[in-house]
């Protein structure tokens, strides 16, 4: 009998709008200066109410967090800083009842040098089960040319242990020897390791750096047909153990290499889009939609199980490993004017200060995250548009405590703040008294309020997750316009146009929509009807950095305006602004566009 996740349906995550946290830092609920899971407990309202429908935590296990806990030191526990076992159950089921399912982090690839594991290797006699947990050599010489991830701290793949008297093999931080695959009992462990979490009730796993679990002379080490193997071989047991369950796969590659991380819809679910994500900020600074376009055009089509994962930010830096050297280049130099935003191969900062806080262009970047092909992924804190601190070491200027109110330590944690596990934010333009949820909350034209809006209008519509994409080529490559569109099993379908101008001034654009003549553009926020497509081509303007979301409709359907309201309604409207189905009721094919306040 499989164990049921909390999803009804199987393919959840199509649909699903993913909000990535760290337990660390979103809020603390013993005022020891660092977040836990009772105190994230406390903000699953806050979650649910911003309408997200899955929550991803970060790495929580023990460890001696030299990598903000991608060193794991024991697979099946909590970090005793984040709680107990039993409270992260606590979470996981209170999640539950709210309808989000949680994904969590499964780190195979490599361990801390702290698990026992590691430290009975360097023990065992060469050769021994033991010792053949990690990948050892006699010489560094071995995989040679394989690329080095870390390219700051590290410099070689391989590290001499003193005590095995021999270098063991580690892709990132050499505190991080990796798991030995060829070994049977790795995937053994492995197993457990995942069945213990399923067991649970997670929903899903986040397989981090996948592309390197098994090491082949001559290669580069990534992407060989026998870590294929080895996934295929996960996904089935979770297949034949589980029920409504995810593997998302992180491999930071370009489109073609990561299909196959999809297999034949045999391998995982879901994979994130990485060569997507610097192209959006490209287009954007280069007023041009030619970035996007170009590597939509390199995306293969997948299975039909399967969904891309897409995503401005996340907790590393914006990684620039996928694109050209000349593109690089260019990214280097339009959005890390100080080196100090630079580590490794990419640029450690949130999307606030990446776009100079601008309002418009954080809206238009988040309108393409919301309308793109695959789930979206949002990265705690942008929501509000928090700012980073580039003089924090590593990744950490991007891993800073949620900014919850303008109290102490921005309402985080009671702790003295000299013991925050890291400072919040304090400058004028992204401290915490002018950037919080507080403040945010009763400012309805708050980029909160205006995210929370977003979301709840993307879940109207199936199409956003599941549907096709079909570029339009108008003459101003300035203007980015794109059609989905969704055949229901039940006959019905959805059809929107999306436009989106890239350019900090207005632009006009032609867009060839033959196709859907006669048809009418409703624009979905307001539900406002625009002119009849007819067979020339239809006009369109658009503000600086700004985007319409236009459900095409035939035009007998045509809407009516939203039907007026009652004083009482307007006041609960203004009370729960996101309670979409409130207004025009009583028109079902009007009331899914129709999103009050979204200014
Ligand atoms: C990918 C994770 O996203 C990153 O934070 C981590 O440092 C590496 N994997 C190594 O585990
Ligand atoms: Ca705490």
């Amino acid at each position: 009998m499989k164990k049921a996740g909390s999803a009804t349906d199987p393919l959840w995550y199509k649909d699903a709008v993913i909000y990535e946290l760290h337990v660390r830092a979103f809020q603390d609920s013993n005022g020891d200066g660092i977040g836990d899971f009772p105190g994230l407990m406390s903000r699953l309202d806050y979650l649910q109410d911003l309408g997200v429908t899955c929550i991803w935590l970060l790495p929580f296990f023990p460890s001696p967090l030299r990598d903000d806990g991608y060193d794991i030191a024991n697979y099946n526990d909590v970090n005793p800083s984040y709680g107990t076992l039993n409270d992260f159950k606590l979470v996981l089921d209170a999640a539950h009842q709210r309808n989000m399912q949680v994904l969590i982090e499964l780190v195979i690839n490599h361990t801390s040098d702290q698990h026992p594991w590691f430290q009975a290797a360097r023990l065992a006699p060469p050769g021994s089960p033991e010792r053949n947990m990690y990948v050892w050599s006699d010489t560094d010489k071995l995989y040679e040319g394989v690329r080095i991830i870390f390219t700051d701290t590290e410099k070689s793949n391989w590290t001499w242990d003193e005590v095995a008297k021999q270098y063991y093999w580690h892709r990132f931080f050499s505190h991080q020897p990796d798991l030995n695959f060829d070994n049977p009992r790795v995937m053994e462990e492995v197993l457990n390791a995942m069945r213990f979490w399923m067991d649970m009730g997670v929903d899903g796993l986040r397989l981090d750096a996948i592309p390197y679990l098994v090491e082949r002379d001559g290669t580069s080490c990534e992407n060989v047909p026998e870590t294929h193997v080895k996934i295929k071989e996960i996904r089935a047991v979770m297949d034949a153990e589980y029920s409504n369950r995810l593997v998302l796969a992180e491999a930071n590659m370009w489109p073609a290499d990561v299909r196959p991380y999809f297999g034949d819809g045999d391998e995982c679910q879901m994979a994130f889009h990485f060569p997507l994500m610097p192209r959006m900020y490209m287009a954007l600074r280069q007023e041009d939609r030619l970035p996007i376009t170009d590597i939509m055009a390199q995306t293969p089509d997948i299975p039909p199980s399967c969904q891309w994962g897409i995503f401005l930010r996340n907790h590393d830096e914006l990684t620039l490993e996928m694109v050209t050297d000349d593109e690089r280049d260019y990214m280097y130099y339009a959005y890390s004017a100080d080196p100090r935003m630079r580590i490794n191969v990419g640029i450690r900062r949130r999307l606030a200060p990446l776009v100079d806080n601008n309002r418009r262009r954080i809206e238009l970047l988040n309108s393409l995250l919301l309308s793109f092909p695959g789930t979206p992924i949002m990265y705690y804190g942008d929501e509000i548009g928090m700012g980073d601190n580039i003089y924090l070491g590593d990744r950490n200027g991007v891993r800073t405590p949620m900014q919850w109110n303008s109290d102490r330590n921005a309402g985080f944690s009671t702790a003295v703040p000299a013991r925050l596990y890291f400072p919040v934010i304090l400058d004028p333009i992204y401290g915490y008294q002018a950037i919080n949820v507080e403040a945010q909350l009763s400012d309805q034209s708050s980029l909160l309020h205006w995210t929370r809006n977003m979301i709840a209008l993307r879940k109207l519509f199936q199409v956003f997750g599941r549907g096709t994409l079909e570029f339009l080529s108008p003459a101003n490559r300035k203007v980015l316009a794109y059609i989905r569109h969704y055949e229901g099993p039940d006959g019905h379908s959805e059809t929107v146009l999306c436009v989106a101008n890239l350019s900090r001034f207005a632009q006009a654009a032609l867009l060839d929509l033959k196709q859907y003549e006669s048809m009418v553009p409703v624009e979905m926020l307001g539900y406002v009807p625009f002119p009849p497509i007819t067979d020339q081509p239809y006009a369109i303007t658009l503000n600086p950095y700004s985007f319409f979301w236009l459900e095409l409709q035939p035009a007998m359907e045509a809407p009516q305006p939203p039907i007026p309201i009652s004083d009482e309604e307007a006041a609960e409207i203004a009370l729960h602004p996101i309670d979409v189905p409130q207004t025009a009721a009583t028109q079902p094919d009007v009331s899914r566009a129709v999103v009050p306040d979204a200014s």
